[in-house]
């Protein structure tokens, strides 16, 4: 077994190959402790730490999927100002978190300009920017760059065009992909993904996800689990399973060996210790929640979600003795993607 996933991390491997080992649990707790070695090896043992700041919850999308879906009127909407942003964005750094997550809805209320001047002020602190605003026009992404953004995170959810197509009404996989290469044309550092656990999603679309994500060489790759929310189309759907997921995230470290991966949040909620599971793994990479209140609570995805209730300045000391429990080592960089020759 150990060969076979030497030779699909070596050499070109196939759907097939993929599918069979999403299908049947045989070899998973190889696959995972074979995923850890590849991390250690590729990327270390430093863990690195971003801040998220999610600074808006309108969305003009309505994924079938998410809380924040534009017809869900059962949530409290909030728009944190440039100046609270860059208020927050102070603090972190002088935290010492060397990268600033800035995600939201898909909100036109802040435009190129807002978006472009936030940037160059979050950059006089010497931290990485990574944007997590959804699609936007492809000059916006230029000008973003320009203005000093490093990377750009936006998963591509799943990549079965038929399953992608249902669950975006107003989107589509072949548009999807078409934002993600434009990105990294542009030379941002660029985070695919999928959730786990979508209705209709087999072994074989988790297959297909992991091969996108290695023709992509997504430079980040976030994966979690799907957690139905209650005020979405899919609310009676079964949702993710924490050894699926875990396996995935596992396959993708053997598939793409210095990609940046996170312990995702929605791992955390549906297992109290499923980003320490994550980050045993094959992932690298936590990313505390740094959404001031009394914003927090309403920016809901889904259901359960970790961290509403804390001091909002807590989940950093929280991240950093996950950290040292885990006998590994906080990153004192920016924690870009390594290179390889
Ligand atoms: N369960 C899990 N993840 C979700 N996301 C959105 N809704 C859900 C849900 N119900 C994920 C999507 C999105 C990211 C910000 O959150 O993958 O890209
Ligand atoms: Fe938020 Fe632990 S990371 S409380």
């Amino acid at each position: 077994m150990l060969e076979m996933l030497k030779k699909i991390q070596k050499d070109n491997v196939t759907l097939e190959v993929l599918e069979y080992l999403i299908s049947t649990n045989k070899y998973d707790n190889e696959i995972l402790s074979f995923a850890d070695e590849i991390r250690k090896k590729y990327v270390g043992d430093e863990i690195h730490i971003r801040a998220i700041i999610e600074f808006s919850n309108y969305c003009k999308m309505d994924c079938l999927y998410c809380g924040l879906r534009a017809p869900n009127n059962k949530i409290k909407r909030y728009r944190m100002s440039p100046d609270e942003i860059f208020r927050r964005a102070k603090l972190i750094s002088e935290k010492n978190i060397k990268t600033i997550v800035l995600q939201s809805g898909e909100d036109p209320y802040y435009t190129t300009e807002i978006i472009e001047k936030l940037i160059k002020r979050i950059k006089s602190l010497n931290v990485a920017i990574t944007l997590s605003i959804g699609e936007r026009d492809f000059k916006e992404y230029k000008i973003w760059k320009d203005a000093g953004a490093d990377r750009y995170l936006m998963r591509h959810e799943t990549a079965d065009e038929e399953l992608y197509n249902n669950l975006h009404p107003h989107d589509t996989f072949e548009n999807r992909k078409k934002h993600l290469f434009k990105l990294k044309e542009l030379g941002y550092e660029v985070g695919a993904g999928c959730m786990v656990g979508l209705p209709g999603q087999g072994a074989r679309e988790l297959a297909k996800d992991l091969l996108f994500l290695k023709e992509l060489d997504s430079d980040m790759i976030g994966i979690g689990p799907f957690i139905p929310n209650p005020n979405t189309p899919l609310k009676n759907a079964k949702g993710g399973d924490l050894k699926l997921t875990l396996k995935i995230i596992a396959l993708a470290r053997i598939l793409i060996p210095t990609a940046n991966i996170p312990a995702t949040t929605a791992m955390g909620s549906l297992h109290p210790f499923g980003r320490q599971m994550a980050l045993k793994s094959g992932a690298n990479v936590i990313m505390p929640n740094l959404t001031p209140n009394p914003y927090r609570p309403h920016y809901t995805l889904y259901p359960n979600k970790i961290c509403l209730f804390e001091v909002d300045t807590s989940c950093i000391e929280c991240v950093k003795g996950m950290i040292k429990d885990l006998k590994r080592k906080v990153g004192q960089t920016y924690g870009f993607r390594v290179k390889v020759s």
